[in-house]
């Protein structure tokens, strides 16, 4: 009797046992996956890109070789102009930050441009091409380089075809590469896929976005605080802090006013869409590079990045800056000169 008691009190025990133990592996599991790191071991701090507005260049990019062999080398070719003598690296020249560091640029026949030439570095990634975004791509870009009267004074397509044929060289170039050999629009995508290949990656503030602290000086660091609390980054942001939009210049304060002198091509946008919201709107340009890229905005106006840097705070912004804010700001953009071909610009 005894014996069949214990029994029965057994029976009960076991499923109060099952369940305990049950609870307890839950429970323990639980407990394991709360002390996880929240970052996978394997993309652990070298190559985890925090969440920042500004995001990193990529490292490789997979493009045609063989075309952006032809592209460097149209693009280095002054027989694409009308009198042989302006290629577009005369005022794109790579060796200076893709620039000409003029305050306009000269074109054929000592031709002055109108406004300052941007870098070509990194102009793949823009999201329209020149400062009033008239270029939809990089090829329409090259188009209105080519056939522009005071850049390569062109007059028309046919013209540098035909011109091209005639260059034994060239025309057995394009054969191995484009079926229909010698056109406007391979000429064009030669010279654009070269464009896409002069990305700019792996500067120190990239290699600081992908999780290398000390790329940066501390000094630098502040230096992209101020760059985020001010609201630069409002307007210069995304991969190249610029080239993804359309802002007015002097959206705080009459710049054109007090700068005097007022050019057509001032009135920016809307000289393109006639829309009266337009005036004075260009492209937020890019801050990659940005020191080796002197004479600044698109009037080749401020001299220095300093200069340039007061007239974004007042107009801009509607404030004036501090020298050591100035000064750190300044510091932060000398991080976003990058490499090209792995040799730093
Ligand atoms: C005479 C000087 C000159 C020559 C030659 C020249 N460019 Fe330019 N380039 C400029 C200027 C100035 C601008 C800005 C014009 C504007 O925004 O209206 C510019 C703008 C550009 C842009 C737009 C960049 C951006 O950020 O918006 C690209 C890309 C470019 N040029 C590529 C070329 C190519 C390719 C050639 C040769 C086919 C060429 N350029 C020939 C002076 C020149
Ligand atoms: C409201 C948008 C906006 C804000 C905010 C702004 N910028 Fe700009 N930035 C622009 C525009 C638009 C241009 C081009 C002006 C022009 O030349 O037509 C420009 C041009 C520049 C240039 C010249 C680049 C070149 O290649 O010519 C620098 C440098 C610059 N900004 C830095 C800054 C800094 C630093 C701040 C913060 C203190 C700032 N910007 C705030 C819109 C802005």
């Amino acid at each position: 009797m005894i014996f069949k008691n214990k029994l029965i009190k057994l029976y009960y025990l076991i499923p109060i046992l099952l369940c305990a133990g049950v609870i307890f592996i839950f429970g323990w599991q639980y407990f394991q996956q709360t002390q996880q790191p929240l970052i996978a071991p394997s993309e652990s701090k070298e190559n985890i890109v925090i969440h920042e507005p500004i995001q990193p260049i990529p490292l490789q990019l997979e493009l045609n070789e063989s075309k952006v062999k032809l592209g460097k080398k149209l693009f280095h070719e002054p027989r694409l102009s009308v009198d042989n003598k302006i290629s577009c690296a005369s005022c794109h020249n790579l060796k200076t930050g893709g620039t000409d560091r003029l305050v306009h640029s000269i074109g054929i026949q000592k031709q002055l441009g109108f406004v300052n030439s941007p870098t070509v570095f990194n102009s793949g990634f823009n999201f329209k091409q020149f400062w009033n975004g008239r270029a939809e791509t990089l090829e329409a870009q090259a188009d209105h380089s080519i056939l522009s009267g005071n850049a390569m004074g062109v007059k028309s397509w046919l013209e540098v075809v035909s011109k091209f044929k005639q260059f034994s060289e060239y025309d057995s170039w394009f054969r191995q590469l484009y079926t229909d050999g010698v056109t406007s629009d391979n000429i064009k995508d030669a010279i654009a896929t070269f464009e896409r290949s002069l990305y700019t990656p792996n500067s120190r503030f990239d290699q600081f976005l992908r999780g290398v602290q000390n790329a940066l000086t501390e000094e630098e660091k502040e230096g992209y605080g101020r760059f985020k609390s001010y609201g630069c980054v409002s307007c210069h942001q995304g991969m190249l802090l610029g080239g993804n939009m359309f802002q007015t210049f002097g959206l705080l304060g009459d710049y054109f006013g007090d700068h005097g002198r007022v050019t057509k091509y001032d009135l920016g946008r809307f000289n393109i869409t006639g829309d009266e919201h337009d005036r004075y709107v260009f492209k937020v340009p890019s801050l990659r590079n940005v020191v080796l890229t002197s004479p600044y905005f698109h009037n080749g106006s401020a001299a220095t990045l300093e200069e340039a840097i007061k007239v974004m705070a007042k107009y801009q912004l509607g404030r004036q800056l501090p020298q050591t804010d100035i000064d750190l700001i300044i510091k932060f953009l000398r991080t976003l000169t990058g490499e090209y071909q792995g040799k730093p610009l």
